[in-house]
């Protein structure tokens, strides 16, 4: 057996299973079924395709499977080994075999008295001793007992980080900002463009300003980058290197390179590279969201995550959320053809969730060849996309509606309201709901030609008034959005992606797919710079390079 494969079922090309190959004769059969049809054939359909787990409801039954397509898909599930797979990576398996690493961000959240071994040492010792300390360093921000080297209570935290040290914190800060404390805000710098730093820094107060530092590998272009541009700022302020303690802290599993930077490891919240990056901000990564929303807050998402987890571990497939949803994409990418999900949150608060899904999927699964390096032969990870409603309604949905193309939509949405504003005795929540409803309404039924001709409508406009429906979306509703909904919520989307990756049989824990681009930035860097440029890419690089040299006044 390779060394890939040690810890994974072996794994016949997907198309080559006999499920899929099962599925995909069925698919022939249901392809033109209206979901009109299959709610007129049941009445009890919407409790039968309905599950759910850890706060959170999920309603799969608008989409276009009936009994048999489920139980295909549960069959798929089965047959690809994903039971194995899940107990070998909550056991520390190594999953991610082209790094050499387990695949553990479970263990973020695992329980004080649980053991899971990596190399022989049990890492969730390691695990709460991190939570220990960012608890008590977040109290004596919060608290104002960690002052800023003048002196100054700290106000204003400015986490520095990009992709996955970047979208999870930020994404979660922004949705539980009504519980964080307000007066405490956090800024978030990520590009390397010096918009990003200059906006985010232009108005703060740097004595009271900490920054923290968060890479993984503290070798990102990016970060260090803008951390450098920090640094200056703190210097040119106090003058003193002694002042970068104060206000500096960093987050990484790479000790040498935070102390390279001059950041005392004292300061320093370390993580194990057994947690992806976009698997981290449950890890010493979430640093600034627990500053924000306080150690008991940060407490309640893990504990948030680790229902999920049970559930993900412990439930059979026909009432598992994340196996469901996932083999529910696996139907729409793979037998419909669908090339993208739209991910919908009726809560403004959730308005970076889909953009950091995209890198949790995106970069997870955005793979063409299996965990052996073969051509994988059938799509994978799909394009992620969205925005809250009902913003997206008057920008996009025309086209989910109305358009040649097959989008599966998630519906994510809250029974309360962490702002229940009311106008005019109307309560604001409600209105937005009844989008939500609506929505998930109009695209499974649409309007047909002789309900829209039935309303008087003029000949010439039946034919654009006329909504084909049979669009499926899954709804998901919550009580309310607590940090507790949040962290099951991601897991759910975590292990929905995990599942998929074992499915398609791909690593969906290396991302080899960034390298290339930042090698060649590399070369690119210096000719961007005075002294001749010797030119030497394809002729189209070459030319883009001289245009921009010389409008910068280089040649
Ligand atoms: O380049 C992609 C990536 O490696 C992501 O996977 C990661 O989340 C991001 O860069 C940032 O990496 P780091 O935390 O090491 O700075």
């Amino acid at each position: 057996m390779s060394p890939i494969m040690a810890d994974l079922k072996a794994l016949p090309p997907l198309e080559q299973s006999t499920a899929f190959a099962a599925l995909q004769t069925h698919f022939e059969s249901i392809e033109s079924l209206h979901l009109r049809e299959l709610f007129a054939q049941d009445s009890e359909r919407a409790s039968k395709f309905s599950a759910e787990a850890a706060g959170i409801y999920l309603d799969y039954s608008k989409n276009r499977i009936n009994e048999t397509t489920r139980q295909l898909l549960l069959k798929l599930a089965e047959e690809r080994g994903v039971r194995e797979a899940i107990d070998a990576m909550f056991s520390g398996a190594q999953l991610n075999l082209t790094e050499g690493r387990a695949v553990l961000h479970t263990a973020l959240r695992a329980n004080s008295d649980e053991t899971i071994l990596v190399d022989g040492k049990n890492v969730v010792d390691d695990v709460h001793e991190v939570l220990r300390r960012m608890g008590d360093f977040t109290d004596r921000v919060r608290s104002g007992e960690h002052r800023g080297f003048s002196g100054k209570k700290i106000t204003t935290v400015v986490n520095i980080g990009i992709g996955g040290s970047d979208l999870g914190p930020l994404m979660a800060y922004e949705a539980l900002k009504s519980r964080s404390d307000r007066d405490i805000q956090l800024r978030f710098v990520s590009n390397v463009d010096g918009t990003d730093f200059a906006e985010a820094t232009r108005d703060i107060d740097i004595e009271s300003t900490l920054f923290v530092i968060c890479s993984k590998t503290f070798t990102t272009l990016e970060t260090l980058a803008n951390a450098r541009l920090a640094r200056a700022l703190v210097l040119a302020k106090f003058g003193e290197e002694k002042s970068i303690a104060a206000h500096f802290v960093a987050v990484s599993t790479n000790q040498e390179q935070v102390e390279e930077f001059g950041i005392d490891p004292a300061n320093m919240f370390g993580f194990w590279d057994w947690v992806g990056g976009r698997y981290s901000y449950d890890s010493a990564i979430g640093l600034s969201l627990m500053i924000a929303i306080g150690r008991d807050g940060f407490s309640e998402m893990l504990q948030g995550f680790r229902s999920m987890d049970q559930h993900f571990r412990s439930a059979p497939f026909a009432e598992n959320l994340p196996v469901l949803m996932a083999l529910l994409g696996i139907w729409y990418n793979n037998f419909f053809g669908a090339e993208s999900v739209a991910v919908l949150p009726y809560d403004q608060s959730l308005h970076r969730f889909a953009a950091y899904l995209q890198q949790l999927d995106m970069e997870s699964n955005g793979k063409s060849v299996t965990r052996q390096g073969e051509s994988v032969g059938v799509q994978t990870g799909p394009i992620i996309w969205g925005e809250p409603g009902t913003n997206g309604q008057h920008a996009f949905y025309q086209l989910i509606h109305q358009g040649t193309k097959l989008i599966p939509c998630d519906f994510i949405g809250f029974c309360q309201s962490e702002n229940p504003l009311e106008t005019e005795g109307q309560s604001m929540h409600d209105l937005l709901m009844a989008n939500y409803f609506a929505q998930t309404e109009a695209l499974a039924f649409g309007k047909t030609e002789e309900e829209v001709k039935a309303e008087g409508t003029r000949e010439d406009l039946v034919a654009h008034r006329v909504f084909p429906g049979n669009r499926p979306t899954n709804s998901l509703l919550m009580d309310r959005l607590t940090p507790a909904t949040l962290g099951a919520l991601v897991a759910l989307y975590e292990h929905k992606v995990f599942v998929q990756g074992i499915i398609w049989n791909v690593n969906s824990f290396d991302q080899w797919g960034v390298e290339l681009g930042k090698v060649l930035a590399k070369r690119i860097i210096p000719e961007l710079s005075a002294g001749s440029f010797p030119g030497g890419h394809d002729s189209s690089t070459d030319s883009l390079i001289s245009r921009y040299r010389q409008h910068r006044g280089l040649e």
